[in-house]
């Protein structure tokens, strides 16, 4: 029978860290396995695989995996107590960076795949089950892991589509060009084909990922704003978005697309990470805050309503007060509609943790402070303008509360509304009522007096 042939049920636990291009691997990781028979479980002591799909961006990030490492062997313990195995594999940047020290730390971990592997999960998976063989995989080949993962099973109405990793910028606090190498761009052609297979299994918008995405320069395009126009061609995909970007890459043909391309949404992540002249040079960002608010201006010039999302350090090496007031002189002229920012952690190995200015923790944490209840007061603001206005909202699934539905906005908010007939990928239109910093609530425009 052909049943016999399927691969008996197991179970995979993933757990992510991190950034969107992790979020995007794990879904990935999860295309590779499915074929091997792993379903989803959401216990980990239930797992018969469990992946930590790790993030080195920040010293926090990184011990956290050391130990929830701790945490899963006792787990394995467990299980191995009641003849069952369990295989911890740890993949990210954590693992592309520290692979051979977690290989010899900690023996609990059957295998270390770097994010450039992921495609060789099967091979190390039996590997770790005959206990024979490295465990580490972590070489750089993106272009041979693009092509070897199978084909997309999205679920939902909204997708990430993975078309640049790495980076060259070597920005003097970031890790990212040590663990993701080089810039890599995916020919055009595959990135559209993925595109078109998202499109087919009803996928209404999609977020194109990469750590500079907006350097894309892959082969059978002329720059990425000629693939965001491509994208833009197919039929199907409502909605286009795409992060993260950096300033220098915005061209001019990138900026006029916003303003031309109404698939494009209004809303574009645009990190600055300080409104100091002096700390963006150390920090080898490559341009002043002048040319920030430049782009930004002429973003607006275009697109009026375009929200800007960005991220801050605060407290790099050399950061006096006056740089940081700098940071808030620049929050206040530009206006975000959200933002994150942390404060500057040493990464082993990047030029700014050798630097002898390091600022003391108590002045990293009283300007983090200072700096996120000026951006929470903005967002805050940005929702609260909402009210009032009608927006199209991408429907994407039920509420918890009994007739209830939900989606985003164009400029990424969530909104809540009152409907039990939209379906999952509609465009309805919202007028919104009430806002919090965190989401909108409103009705449908078109069908409230109905429900009035
Ligand atoms: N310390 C603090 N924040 C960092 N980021 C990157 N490296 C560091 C670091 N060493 C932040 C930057 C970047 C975001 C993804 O993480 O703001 O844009
Ligand atoms: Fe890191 Fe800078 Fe590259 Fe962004 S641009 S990934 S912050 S080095």
């Amino acid at each position: 029978m052909a049943d016999d042939a399927r691969p008996a049920p197991k179970r995979l636990f993933i757990e992510t860290y991190g950034c969107q291009m992790n979020v995007y691997d794990s879904e990935r990781m999860r295309d590779v396995l499915a074929p091997l028979g792993y379903a989803q479980t959401d216990k980990p002591d239930d797992a018969d695989l469990v992946i930590l799909n790790t993030c080195h961006i920040r010293e926090k990030a990184t011990e956290k995996v050391y130990s929830e490492i701790g945490r899963l062997r006792a787990h394995k313990e467990r299980r191995a107590g009641e003849g069952k195995g369990m295989t911890i594999a740890i993949a990210g940047c954590v693992a592309q960076a520290e692979g051979e020290e977690i290989v010899r730390r900690a023996p609990a971990v059957d295998l270390v795949v770097g994010p450039q592997a992921y495609h060789k999960l099967p091979e190390l998976i039996a590997r770790a089950a005959r206990q024979s063989g490295e465990r580490l995989a972590a070489e750089f080949t993106p272009q041979e892991k693009f092509d070897a993962l199978p084909v997309r099973t999205p679920d939902g109405v909204s997708a990430f589509l993975s078309i640049q990793e790495g980076c060259d910028k070597f920005c003097t606090f970031c890790v990212v060009p040590y663990t993701r190498g080089a810039e890599y761009s995916r020919p055009a052609a595959d990135v559209l084909a993925e595109a078109r297979v998202l499109a087919d299994r009803g996928v209404r918008e999609i977020t194109l990922l990469g750590q500079n995405v907006n350097a894309y320069h892959g082969e059978g395009a002329r720059g990425f704003a000629d693939l965001l126009a491509a994208i833009a061609d197919i039929e199907g995909i409502a909605r286009i978005r795409y992060t993260t970007s950096h300033p220098i890459e915005m061209t001019d043909a990138l900026i006029d697309l916003h303003g031309s391309e109404p698939k494009l949404m209004p809303y574009l992540h645009l990190p600055v990470q300080s409104g100091s002249d002096r700390i963006l040079k150390a920090m080898n960002r490559k341009h002043d805050a002048a040319f920030y608010r430049d782009i930004v201006a002429r973003l607006r010039a275009v697109r009026p309503d375009i929200a800007l999302s960005t991220d801050f350090i605060v407290g790099f090496p050399g950061e006096r007060e006056q740089d940081f007031e700098d940071t808030l002189q620049l929050v206040r002229d530009v206006g975000f509609a959200s933002a994150y920012s942390f404060k500057y952690s040493p990464r082993p190995g990047t030029p700014a943790a050798l630097m002898l200015a390091q600022v003391g923790e108590e002045a990293k944490a009283e300007r983090l402070a200072r700096l996120q209840a000026l951006l929470a007061e903005q967002q805050r603001a940005f929702n609260e303008s909402q009210i009032g206005r009608v927006l199209p909202v991408l429907v994407a699934g039920r509420g918890r509360r009994p007739g209830q539905s939900h989606g985003r906005s164009p400029y990424l908010q969530a909104v809540h509304f009152p409907d039990t007939t939209a379906r999952d990928g509609d465009i309805v239109p919202v007028r919104i009522l009430a806002a919090s910093q965190n989401s909108l609530a409103g009705e449908r425009a078109d069908i409230a007096a109905e429900l009035a």
